[in-house]
């Protein structure tokens, strides 16, 4: 029975693989979507993957590094948690590539081709408040060598200020492998910067010295900023040091890198700031050493004494960590919350991970991560040839042990708010500089009044949801006009205007 329901679909599979699978109708939109925002010229990726001989010319190499899901980068797995910004290809994907090469890569009809995307090169959150560049560029080697280098950036900051975003804008994505950000308040970024005679100050593994209480999240090549939704914010004291550590990656020629942080300050005040937990070391119970030709597994555990709502969560290590799985577990062992799951950590691909709501973590849970590290001959990305015993530390041979979870009090309804942005990217721009028009409340209860500036009357607006899809639009009439908004289930939708998108809750 089993074998006559199969038969007929195996057939269409068959049928649609072998049939007429080309580069421009089949392939070409998934290498646009999935992989040339890396692989263009001036990007990362090695080699740029933008026309039919470009990409006609790695086929066998393209079919390797997505069947075994080494591309696109993504380390988190997919049916654990969810992240804003997830890379991964489908099966059915992954089989239309193949298929291709099997077929002998036929290049089909160009008109077919549905385009190269926009790549936006702007700020994706909108008009900074404060740009803060590296003082001066920073030359890498052109010696194939990775480097790790700290940059101090002054705030000169006279008092407290609270940000929405901070954006690292790579000033050179040919070299700009990540960026770790940080703040430091105590000034020995600066001393450790006097004393080196280049530009910043070399560490592997973070800030050089123990400045992890203040980390701030970074960049990786293809990640969007975090932007705090509305009430929520956090603050760069008075006096700090913003840090921020490049990872340039290896180059045959010499390059030049000046980096600049876009800064956002919130608007109206802040009910809820966003702390930084963490999970080091210190909540293992035991001491952190991996003793050489050993795979070693560390548990660590972290209470949750109130609720709270996460916002990312970024497992750290160095080269010789294998494995990461975090999860929050109840008090009576019955609910378990799965936060994170890395199957093969990858140091050069590591990331910062945004949950794509608000994620509760109940008080009197428990957060536990389980991190394994490889410390034999077995593992290639080890160090030291033999494998040596391992310490905590900062240099390559070292390793550590962290989870960094951002997070803030929790309020009712935190759920359905989104910390989507991508969702911004080509549909428009916040405009953070005097909003002409003001949705009131938000989040609502199906039905909003828009205060709009006289200015924009006859204007259109349109409310979309998250996928980008239109719901309802009409023009602004007054300057104070009541939408309602029957028929939308609760949730996160867009209001986009001639002023830019904003986000729009309802909640009933
Ligand atoms: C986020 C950036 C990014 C994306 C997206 C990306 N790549 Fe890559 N790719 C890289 C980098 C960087 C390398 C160099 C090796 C490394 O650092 O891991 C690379 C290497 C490769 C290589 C050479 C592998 C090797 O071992 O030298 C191939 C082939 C490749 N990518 C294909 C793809 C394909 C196909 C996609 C889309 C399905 C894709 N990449 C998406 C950044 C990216």
């Amino acid at each position: 029975m089993r074998f006559f329901l199969l038969l007929p679909l195996l057939l269409v599979v068959v049928t649609v693989q072998g049939q007429g699978v080309t580069y421009h109708a089949d392939v070409a939109p998934i290498i646009h979507e999935n992989c040339t925002q890396c692989h263009r010229v001036g990007e990362i990726g090695p080699m740029p993957f933008t026309t039919f001989e470009e990409v006609s010319a790695y086929g066998e190499f393209i079919e390797y590094v997505t069947s075994t899901g080494y591309m696109p980068p993504w380390t988190p797995d997919p049916t654990y948690s969810h992240f804003v910004g997830e890379r991964v290809l489908s099966a059915e994907e992954i089989e239309t590539l193949s298929a291709w090469v099997d077929a002998g890569k036929p290049e089909g009809d160009p008109a077919d081709n549905p385009g190269l995307p926009d790549f936006p090169e702007d700020s994706q959150v909108g008009e900074p408040d404060l740009v803060m560049p590296m003082p001066e560029p920073y030359v890498h080697e052109g010696s194939m060598t990775d480097q790790y280098q700290v940059f101090v950036l002054p705030t000169g900051f006279e008092t407290d200020v609270t940000i929405r975003s901070l954006e690292v804008m790579p000033g050179n994505h040919a070299i700009a492998h990540h960026a770790i950000l940080g703040l430091d308040i105590s000034g020995t970024a600066a001393n450790l910067d006097a004393q080196d005679p280049d530009l910043g100050y070399e560490s592997f593994g973070d800030f050089g010295f123990d400045a992890y209480e203040n980390f701030f999240g970074g960049w990786v090549p293809g990640t969007l900023p975090v932007v705090y939704p509305e009430g929520i914010g956090r603050v760069i004291p008075a006096g700090s040091d913003l840090l921020v550590q490049m990872h340039y990656g290896p180059s045959a020629v010499e390059e030049s890198d000046q980096t600049e942080i876009n800064v956002f300050f919130t608007e109206g005040p802040v009910e809820r700031e966003v702390t930084t937990g963490i999970m080091g070391p210190w909540a293992l119970g035991e001491p952190f050493f991996i003793p050489a030709n050993q795979v070693k597994v560390f548990h660590g555990e972290f209470p949750i004494s109130s609720d709270i709502s996460l916002i990312n969560i970024v497992p750290h290590c160095h080269l010789i960590g294998a494995s990461w799985e975090v999860f929050a577990t109840s008090a009576n062992g019955n609910d378990t919350i799965p936060l994170i799951s890395i199957p093969d950590w990858d140091f050069n691909w590591q990331g910062f991970f945004t949950f794509p709501t608000l994620t509760k973590i109940p008080g009197g849970y428990t957060l536990e991560a389980i991190a394994v590290y490889d410390n034999t001959a077995d593992n290639p990305f080890n160090p030291s040839s033999p494998p040596q015993n391992v310490f905590y530390g900062d240099n390559t041979e070292d390793e550590m042990f962290f989870v960094f979870l951002d997070y803030v009090e929790y309020q009712e309804g935190d759920e359905d708010i989104s910390l989507e942005t991508p969702l911004l990217t080509g549909i428009g721009a916040l405009d953070p500089s005097g909003p002409l028009v003001k949705l009131q409340p938000n989040p609502n209860r199906g039905s909003v009044q828009l205060l709009v500036d006289p200015s924009l009357i006859g204007q259109p607006w349109e409310v979309l949801d998250l996928g980008g899809r239109i719901l309802r639009s009409g023009a602004f009439r007054s300057a104070n006009q009541q939408l309602h908004l029957d028929g939308l289930g609760d949730g996160v939708y867009l209001f986009r205007s001639s002023e830019g998108v904003e986000r729009l809750v309802i909640q009933r």
